[in-house]
């Protein structure tokens, strides 16, 4: 990472210390009682790591031991030699703001519509962006749009005038597609014990359209997610994700997750999905050449097309205006960013969280461990044991998480299974703690009460959670 904001420590935050973040203290948590005995005891936590592993180093030897707001945009420190030159390259591509014409420090090709003109101004800190950013600020979240149907590859039909995306920046003289505003609900719950809560939901009002917005489209928000530890979800064998998948619920633990299939421009095939919100980016040099064409209107050899081709602002073609040795660097630097060591492995709190993890059966979809294949001509990221806390599935999360738009073989209540890597120093890197896809749970917590659909046993074991468990959970997942 290069530029990154230094704020204070922001401890006092709500929700903050209960993400159990290095720096925050936290209080002791006494005595622990047992833990709500309901779940299956025969349930095999799925690829439980081999005993003995180091359960620090959970991007294996490409992992990272800072705690600090820098912890997600370090190079992996198994790096050296011309892969570390071809990491600092991209990643001054992925820091740089682009701009419409050419000026020091600022590469052309921007617009002309855009989300945002630099990769790190969504990926802050090379972590999460925010869905409520300061009065001036851009948005690091974006919706997806579509209209009912696919293509014949299986991507939702674009929206006409809109495309797939709706672009809320553009160039001097450009008009954006529109803007939208967020508006959330808080609706009151409670623990088994009492304890109150209450969960936000979000709701979307797009305006100032350029044209007027046509009826019956299918929006889904997205956030902007972590980048670090990637290299190593593209080294993991097809074989590997597939071990977890369990479409048509087999074992019958309630929880069936399958791979996404999506289209791969370059190889011209159906491949596995790995990348994006519901794994519907099949490699990390596609979805980093669709990132700089949808959301920073600069075109690659892969999206040679801008994203206003078809629409009253089309500009006219042109040469690609990312070349594809910086493309390439970018592509290697989202490779090969290393994983912040997980902390505080051996505090009791902590171990007494991750016993609570496996009987909610968090682990079913949050898979501990995995061992990465070859990634060609990236050796630091293969064969490597790693705890990314991920099956690269998706899963049926219930109607309250549901986008109802499919995008390849996720359907409208599918996500795939969100690494937990990282997650807390999330307060740290991020100044934030909103998580899930759109950034509407305000902490772990929120975030494990919106679990419905094939996680509902889950989050119903959780909410019979005495505090004192609660607390160890959520001390286990900030030690992440
Ligand atoms: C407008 C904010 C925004 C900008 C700018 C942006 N991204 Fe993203 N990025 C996102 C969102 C949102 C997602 C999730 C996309 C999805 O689910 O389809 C994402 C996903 C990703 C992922 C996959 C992460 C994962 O865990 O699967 C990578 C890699 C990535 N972006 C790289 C880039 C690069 C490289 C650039 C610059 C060329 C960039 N992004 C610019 C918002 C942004
Ligand atoms: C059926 C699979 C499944 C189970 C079981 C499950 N999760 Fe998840 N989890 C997911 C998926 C899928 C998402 C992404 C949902 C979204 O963003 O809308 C997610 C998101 C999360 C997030 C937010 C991560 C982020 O970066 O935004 C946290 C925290 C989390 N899960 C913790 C847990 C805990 C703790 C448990 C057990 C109590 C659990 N999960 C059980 C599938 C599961």
């Amino acid at each position: 990472m290069r530029a990154f904001v230094s704020a204070s420590f922001l401890c006092a935050i709500t929700g903050l210390a209960a993400l159990g973040m290095t720096g925050c203290s936290t209080e002791a948590v006494t005595p622990i009682p047992s833990i709500v005995d309901d779940a299956d005891p025969l349930a095999p936590p799925r690829q439980a790591p081999p005993r003995g592993a180091d359960e620090r180093l959970a991007g294996g030897a490409t992992t990272v031991f800072l705690t600090d707001e820098t912890a997600f945009g370090q190079a992996a420190p198994n790096l050296a030699g011309a892969s570390l030159t071809k990491h600092d390259v991209g990643d001054d591509a992925f820091a740089a703001e682009f701009a419409a014409v050419a000026s020091a420090g600022h590469p052309a090709g921007l617009g002309p519509i855009f989300h945002h003109t630099a990769c790190e101004g969504c990926h802050v800190g090379d972590g999460r962006g925010t869905p409520t950013p300061a009065a001036g600020e851009m948005n690091s979240l974006l919706l997806r749009l579509s209209t009912m149907g696919t293509d014949e590859h299986g991507v939702g039909n674009p929206v006409a005038g809109f495309g797939g995306q709706l672009q809320d920046q553009a160039v001097a003289g450009v008009k954006p597609e529109g803007k939208f505003t967020i508006a959330y609900t808080e609706t009151a719950g409670s623990f088994t014990d009492g304890t109150a809560y209450s969960l936000r939901t979000p709701r979307y009002n797009i305006q100032n359209t350029y044209l007027p917005f046509p009826g019956g489209v299918q929006v889904s928000p997205r956030i902007a997610s972590p980048v670090f530890g990637l290299g190593l979800l593209e080294a993991l064998d097809e074989q590997t994700i597939l071990a977890n998948a369990d479409p048509s619920d087999r074992n019958n633990d309630g929880i069936s997750g399958k791979a996404n299939y999506v289209w791969d421009v370059k190889s011209q095939k159906v491949v596995i999905g790995r990348f994006g919100w519901k794994a519907n980016q099949p490699s990390l040099l596609q979805q980093n050449a669709a990132a700089f064409n949808g959301d920073m209107g600069v075109t690659t050899s892969l999206f040679p097309t801008e994203s206003s081709a078809g629409q009253l602002q089309a500009i006219p073609a042109h040469a690609p205006e990312v070349n594809d040795v910086t493309l390439a660097a970018v592509v290697h630097y989202t490779r090969t960013l290393g994983v912040p060591a997980r902390r505080n492995v051996n505090d009791p709190t902590v171990q007494r969280g991750k016993v609570v993890f496996d009987a909610a059966k968090c682990n079913a979809c949050h898979t501990p461990s995995m061992r990465t294949g070859t990634l060609d001509g990236v050796p630091e990221v293969s064969n490597q044991l790693i705890f990314p806390y991920t099956d690269m599935l998706v899963h049926d999360m219930g109607e309250g998480l549901a986008d109802n738009r499919p995008d390849f073989l996720a359907n409208g209540r599918e996500w795939r299974t969100t690494p937990l890597w990282g997650l807390g120093l999330t307060a740290t890197v991020n100044k934030h703690t909103f998580l899930l896809h759109d950034g509407r749970a305000r902490n772990a917590m929120e975030a494990i009460l919106w679990h419905g659909g094939e996680s509902q046993q889950s989050r119903d074991y959780v909410r019979r959670l005495p505090k004192a468990d609660r607390d160890a959970l959520l001390a286990f997942l900030g030690s992440l």
